[in-house]
């Protein structure tokens, strides 16, 4: 066996529209939400070298990000399922995509591991699937990628047509906010389902947001949104021009801001 080096881009997502349902028995919660991927992409080399049998090692790097690496993770399980043993692989992954930013960028290099594996070694497109629930909620979108309706808690997947193209301003504030704690908030106060905007905007009320939103609105964007659980505000734009001066705006106050386009 000869090591063999594999190429992913992992593409950002954003949540056009986002409620919470209902409280599930298994601890989640069922979802509503339409996703759409954007050019914003994380790039990951994927090394592997062959080995003894039992000495397979599953590692990431990445800056930024320590500990353990959901990239990793998904590659573990990949090469287990599948009984590929011999190899160790080494994921470097070239990070754009802010971190616990409601942009799914964890789960999109998760998902792109598993894409560029099997398509170096095939398997069962369901279990693949599969696999990707496994690995988190928002994995299973990320593998199908593009605009979706996605339901239950994230993994019930109907492909919608492609957005029609526009101008897509991200915005990452300084501000850390954990998933499971986004999902206690609603816990504590269960709020109706109302099909629009976004649940989580409504329960964190986190200032800079809405700021961001208006500053969005004000320079001409159709929609602007807080994307997952945040703190990412996108803004949605028909105009070129008027996506770049945002851009630009925004960009001098908060270095985390990208103009990106659907894809
Ligand atoms: O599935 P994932 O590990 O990404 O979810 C992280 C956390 O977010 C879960 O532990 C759970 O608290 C919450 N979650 C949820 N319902 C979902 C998705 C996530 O309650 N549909």
């Amino acid at each position: 066996m000869k090591a063999v080096t594999l190429h992913a881009k992992a593409p950002a997502k954003i949540n056009l529209g986002l409620d919470i349902v209902g409280k599930r028995d298994d601890g989640y919660h069922d979802l509503r939400t339409i996703m759409a991927s954007v050019s914003l992409y994380d790039t990951l080399t994927i090394t592997l070298t062959p080995c003894e049998t039992g000495e397979e090692t599953f590692t990431a790097s990445a800056e930024g990000v320590e500990g353990d690496n959901l990239a990793a993770r998904a590659a573990r399980l990949f090469m287990q399922r599948n009984d590929l043993t011999g190899w160790r692989v080494h994921i470097h992954i070239d990070k754009r995509i802010p971190i616990s930013a409601g942009l799914g960028g964890g789960s999109s290099d998760a998902a792109a591991v598993l894409r560029i594996l099997h398509e170096w070694r095939p398997m069962a497109q369901n279990a693949l699937a599969g696999l990707a629930l496994e690995l988190g909620s928002d994995v299973p979108y990320c593998l199908h990628g593009g605009t979706c309706l996605a339901e239950g808690r994230g993994e019930v997947l109907t492909p919608l047509a492609p957005l029609a193209d526009c101008w897509v301003v991200l915005v990452t504030p300084p501000v850390s906010i954990s998933t499971v704690e986004a999902f206690r908030r609603y816990d504590e106060k269960a709020v109706p389902p109302r099909l629009e905007g976004n649940v989580f905007e409504d329960l964190l009320s986190i200032p800079v947001v809405a700021e961001i939103k208006q500053t969005l609105t004000g320079a001409g964007a159709s929609n602007a949104m807080m994307s997952g659980s945040g703190p990412t505000v996108f803004g949605i734009f028909e105009d070129e021009n008027r996506a770049k001066t945002a851009f630009d705006t925004l960009r001098a106050e908060f270095p985390k801001t990208f103009l990106t386009k659907p894809v």
